[in-house]
């Protein structure tokens, strides 16, 4: 059945109000308008923004919504005005925009393109789109889209500066993986940090995040790599992606930057905060080598302030932060595509539980009993 320009029905994982399970909805998807896609969502991740914000950022001005920013699927439809895309082509919806005009989109050293959601709404404390750009609605109310992106749906419309094109060929239930998490913690190692060949790292968190941030360091040369984590379980996934050495906090009755300046002769050359704790972000700071250590975050917190004494920079050490791996996202995400088909990235070992979407629930119990790495929920099939 053609249903392009028509309303599409479909199922839909829909958060009605904070700290309460999701609920499946039948719901309505109107056509994309102007330079906007429809996609049919074949695949998506759980990542803990989205359980972030149904729990701890939960008002009520951000419900009703549809969560999920992890997502691949095919192109169903698409508005007016848009021309580098076609039905069938498999896709991935991006929660940072790459509009290629704004002046950040424009400077060669920043992917914070100014019409990235957050960007547009000032003021604005929620990921969510206004009433007016969703185009997603159940039982008379509009639900917004999280980020922009609401993958927890069959169907969901898009802006194509927040869509990219991948390889026919690509597994859409692994690449959905790109989407975020990967790419996060890849990108943090080898373009935030630009992790040298021969240096030594730190890794705090072993999540997908930090599991990536590994592979990237290990992608980028490092020849040492220090894989800290209060779960010990996480080290031997670690190892597999090329981590050397394991530091578990608990094990010691010293802070940990200086089990580690202890460890590498007066601290590691670059250090990645994959938790999203203020008191860690500090850790791996102080961590960093005098002279020229480098600290990259890139856990998500606004609820904390984090806190240093200012002759942890005055001694050489640079904290940066990270957003979607430094990466321009409509340009790099097909790139990290090929190289997934290429055999140079693996993704495979983060995918710890797969479900049907209706099961969403149960994806998000896993998170919060810190069980596992990514769960993929298939949504439909292509
Ligand atoms: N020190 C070291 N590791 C810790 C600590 C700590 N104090 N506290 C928790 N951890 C470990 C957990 O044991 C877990 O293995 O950090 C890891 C976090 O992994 P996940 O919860 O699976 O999170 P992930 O999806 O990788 O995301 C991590 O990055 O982008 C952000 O918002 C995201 O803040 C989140 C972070
Ligand atoms: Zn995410
Ligand atoms: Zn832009």
């Amino acid at each position: 059945m053609d249903t392009a320009g028509k309303v599409i029905k479909c199922k839909a994982a829909v958060a009605w109000e904070p700290n309460k399970p999701v609920v499946m909805e039948e719901i309505e998807v109107a056509p994309p308008e102007a330079h906007e896609i429809r996609i049919k969502i074949v695949a998506t991740a759980v990542c803990h923004t989205d359980l972030y914000f149904l729990h701890e950022r939960g008002r009520a001005e951000g419900f009703p919504a549809v969560l999920g920013h992890e997502g691949a699927g095919t192109v169903e439809s698409v508005g007016p005005g848009v021309t580098r895309f076609k039905p069938g082509d498999k896709v991935i919806p991006l929660f940072v925009s790459q509009c290629r005009e704004c002046r950040f989109c424009l400077n060669p050293s920043t992917n914070q393109c100014d019409k990235s959601w957050s960007s547009q709404r000032p003021g604005k404390r929620y990921d969510v789109s206004s009433d007016t750009t969703s185009r997603l609605k159940c039982r008379g109310k509009t639900l917004l889209q999280y980020l922009g992106t609401s993958t927890f749906s069959e169907y969901t419309v898009v802006r194509e500066i927040a869509v990219a094109k991948v390889h026919d060929s690509a597994p859409l239930n692994k690449v959905c993986l790109l989407g975020c998490g990967i790419a996060t913690g890849y990108g943090a190692a080898v373009n935030t940090a630009k992790v040298q060949p021969g240096s030594t790292c730190a890794v705090f968190g072993l999540g997908a995040v930090g599991l990536a941030a590994v592979m990237g360091c290990k992608a980028a040369g490092a020849s040492r790599i220090i894989a800290v984590d209060v779960n010990k379980d996480k080290f031997p996934k670690a190892k597999l992606f090329g981590a050397t050495d394991f530091v578990n906090p608990k094990d010691h009755d010293k802070p940990v930057n200086q089990v580690l300046a202890e460890m590498t002769n007066g601290g590691v050359d670059f250090s990645l905060e994959c938790v999203g704790n203020t008191g860690v972000m500090r850790s791996a700071l102080e961590s960093c080598i005098k002279g020229w250590g480098i600290s990259v975050l890139t856990g998500y917190n606004d609820s904390q302030d984090m806190s240093t004494r200012s002759l942890q920079f005055l001694a050489g050490r640079t904290l940066k932060g990270s957003l979607f791996g430094g990466y321009k996202s409509v340009d790099s995400v097909p790139r990290l595509v090929n190289e997934l088909m290429s055999g140079k990235m693996q993704l495979d070992e983060f995918v710890t539980h797969t479900l049907p979407l209706d099961r969403i629930n149960e994806a998000f119990d896993l998170m919060i009993n810190r069980e596992g790495i990514r769960t993929v929920l298939n949504v439909s099939t292509l």
